[in-house]
């Protein structure tokens, strides 16, 4: 029926809307942890495991936005604030869209985490701690960074010589020398399962 009322005498669409024509609640998962905790993988097998149970999540990590959005930003503390900031802002536009994102950056404080949740709002703002201790990163080093990092050829590394300040309360927290990838990406998706149904 109310397809055929011009739009400009119904209300404007809303997130609720199109929460519904997804089939599912929209929030923010927020992946912090060091440089080779694995967060990206079990964001990169949760987006995939989402899809396969009907939920549409969007992985937001590293490779899609500091190669391109925020290309311009180097590891300085500001930069890392503002490379966070830009992020939220664009977690948000997600949110509003209706589209679960699955955000994997160290967002390596606790102040520039805080800005994140303000951004999006706290009750869309889920955080994970991706915990592995610091010599379990560094041995797995994936891409040979921690390695330069040590030889003093990357300057401001996080966790050689730039601060991580875990998560003082996360809402959930996975430890990757001690779950396998299957049950850490199980464990997301139970803890996010009742977030994301629709009721
Ligand atoms: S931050 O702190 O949230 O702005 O960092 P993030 O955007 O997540 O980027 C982290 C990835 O960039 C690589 N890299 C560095 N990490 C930490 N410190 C320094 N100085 C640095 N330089 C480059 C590193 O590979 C991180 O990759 P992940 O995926 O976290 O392992």
């Amino acid at each position: 029926m109310t397809e055929h009322i011009h739009p400009i005498f119904d209300r404007l669409l809303q997130r609720s809307d199109r929460e519904r024509r997804l089939g599912q609640r929209s929030k923010v998962l927020w992946l912090t942890g060091l440089s080779g905790s694995g967060k990206s993988t079990i964001a990169q097998h949760l987006e995939r495991y989402l899809y396969n149970n009907g939920f549409f999540a969007q992985v937001l990590d590293g490779d899609n936005i500091r190669s391109g959005i925020n290309n311009n930003l180097s590891f300085s503390p500001e930069d890392r604030q503002e490379n966070i900031r830009r992020i939220a802002e664009i977690a948000r536009l997600y949110l509003d869209s209706g589209i679960i994102t699955l955000n994997s950056f160290i967002s390596p404080t606790v102040e520039i985490r805080e800005m994140a949740r303000q951004i999006i709002g706290p009750e869309d703002f889920l955080e994970i701690y991706i915990n592995a201790p610091l010599e379990v990163c560094e041995s797995r080093d994936v891409k040979g960074l921690y390695e330069k990092a040590r030889a003093g050829q990357i300057k401001g590394f996080t966790g050689i010589d730039a601060p991580y300040e875990p998560p003082l309360h996360p809402a959930l927290e996975i430890k990757t020398d001690e779950q396998s990838l299957e049950e850490s990406v199980e464990a997301v998706f139970q803890f996010l399962k009742p977030h994301i149904e629709l009721p």
